[in-house]
This record gives structure tokens, sequence and C-alpha cells, in this order.
């Protein structure tokens, strides 16, 4: 296993579970009043929220380092026919995406790995490449440092 999250994902076809998070579902609703058709999934994992996206309408762009989610995913995508792109990528390096091209960017629970500050600025600095117009950037950030809280960032 290349990393820790293979061996989780082997061992749990839904380790996250079925339904989307709470967090894309409020994110969804934004996504819908600022008109956004082209998103890109940070750390999307088994694609618990990239599904939900794609079934209404959003195509998603889905990035994990987890090549058994990704696998699981891909599988998902084909089986419902849904607009999702899943692909390989480690956040740490220059992600491999069509520059200002996404109306939005979106990621749950990833920035809480173990990044940097270096390597964070970097992250941010490769998710502005992503843009097209500087529409909505959405990311919940689970701050284990500060216990359970949950910080939420809206940027528009
Ligand atoms: C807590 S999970 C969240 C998964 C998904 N967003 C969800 O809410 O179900 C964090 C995800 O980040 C991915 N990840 C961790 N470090 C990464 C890195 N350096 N580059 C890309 N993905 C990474 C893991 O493989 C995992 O799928």
């Amino acid at each position: 296993m290349s990393n820790i999250w293979d061996k989780i994902y082997s061992d749990a076809s839904a380790f996250f579970g079925e339904d989307p998070s709470d967090f894309a579902q409020k994110c969804y609703n934004y996504f819908k009043k600022y008109g956004v058709k082209r998103t890109l999934e940070l750390g999307c994992g088994q694609g618990r929220d990239t599904i939900f996206f794609a079934s209404n309408g959003i195509d998603v762009e889905a990035l994990d380092y987890s090549v058994i989610a990704v696998d699981i995913l891909d599988k998902i995508r084909k089986e419902k026919s849904l607009p999702i792109k899943p692909g390989i990528f480690d956040a740490k390096s220059p992600f491999a995406i069509q520059d200002s091209f996404f109306d939005a960017v979106y990621s749950h629970m990833l920035l809480n790995m173990r990044f940097s500050l270096k390597q964070l600025h970097f992250i941010f600095s490769e998710i502005k490449r992503a843009y097209y117009i500087f529409r909505l950037e959405v990311i919940r950030m689970f701050c284990i440092t500060k216990g359970k809280k949950l910080i939420t960032i809206f940027m528009k």
C-alpha cells in the first residue's frame, strides 16, 4: 500500500458513508446561486461529495492521491454515467489541471492533513491557477489541533 488512505479505503468501500457531507450540501446551494458548472475537487476520497455534485449536474474533476479511492470512484462514474473526471494527484506537487478552467474549487477535509505552512501556500497558489474567473472557493478545514472544532472558510 502506498499510503494509509489506500489501506483505509481497501478495508471499507464507503469509509465516510454513502451520503454527501453536510458541507457539500451547503456548498451546493452556493454552486446553484453562482451558476457553477465546473468544479475541481481536491482530496475527493471515495467520492461521496463528488457523486452528489455530479448527480446534480455539475462536472467534477475529482483528485486524490489514493489510487484505491480513485479506482472506486471511476467504477461508480462508469456505472452511473456521471460527469466525473477522477485523477491521482499529490497536493504537494503542481496540479496537472487546465489553467483558468474551473468555476469553483471544493475541498472537504484535505487541508487538515499534515501540510507545512509552505505547502499550504503552495496549494493555495495552485488553487488560484484553476479558476476561470475568481468566483467561489469553498474549503473546510477540520482543525485537529483545536479539538473537534470545524472551521469553514467562504471566499468569493
Ligand atoms: C479525511 S479524507 C476526506 C475525503 C473526502 N473529501 C470526504 O470528505 O469523504 C482526506 C483525503 O485526502 C487525501 N489526501 C491526503 N493527503 C493528500 C495529498 N498530499 N495529496 C492528495 N490527496 C491527499 C486522502 O487520500 C483522503 O482521501
